[in-house]
């Protein structure tokens, strides 16, 4: 099984997975890994760890006006060389279109800090702690689902709900969510491997 793991940040679930690589709890290899960001640490967990890494920014295509899907014709065509079986959105904070995931059908899946239905987008972290201090939630989750053009949304991998304390600091939450997070994404790769 070969994995395109493409991340924006620190890349600490392309950390998990990359361990459970080495460890051989999962039978898979990351063939590349992809950021959109040139300073997403995630790229030096990859270089430690002797993957191949590909920066490539949505910024030219803005600065001159190109459409995004552009961008994501591009960013197929870069990838499909590395004949991904999988292809893991850890933390990759762009909306993929149809341009993208039409060229890897059913072989794009996404984490979200948030369960199905809730909080999409790139704060489901913050957004959820602070629906829990105003009572609108009792706790936070998180999900692996395949991508669909709809964002965090499609056919729920694993989910976990992720508790939130009432001491707890945003931080508190923040470094449970990774916890569970790191365990549900490792869970989902298994899935998918063995389907
Ligand atoms: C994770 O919490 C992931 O759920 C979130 O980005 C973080 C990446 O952390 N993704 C989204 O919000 C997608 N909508 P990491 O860089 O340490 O793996």
């Amino acid at each position: 099984m070969r994995l395109i793991v493409m991340i924006s940040g620190s890349g600490s679930n392309l950390q998990a997975i990359l361990d459970a690589v080495q460890a051989g709890e999962l039978a898979a290899e990351v063939a590349l890994v992809v950021s959109n960001r040139a300073s997403a640490y995630g790229l030096e967990r990859a270089h430690k760890a002797g993957v191949p890494t590909l920066y490539f920014p949505l910024k030219p295509y803005k600065d001159r006006g190109a459409d995004r899907t552009e961008y994501d014709a591009d960013l197929a065509a870069k990838l499909s060389p590395y004949q991904p079986d999988l292809i893991v959105l850890a933390g990759w904070m762009h909306v993929l279109s149809p341009v993208f995931l039409d060229q890897f059908p059913r072989q794009v899946i996404n984490l979200h800090p948030a369960l199905p239905g809730m909080f999409p987008g790139t704060e489901g972290i913050h957004e959820s702690y602070e629906a829990y201090q105003r009572g609108e939630v009792e706790h936070g989750g998180c999900m692996v689902h395949y991508v669909i053009p709809e964002i965090d949304a499609g056919e729920v991998i694993q989910q976990a709900v992720v508790p939130i304390h009432p001491g707890d600091t945003v931080d508190d939450f923040e470094t449970r969510m990774h916890q569970t997070e790191h365990k549900i994404i490792v869970a989902a790769i298994r899935t998918v491997i063995d389907k």
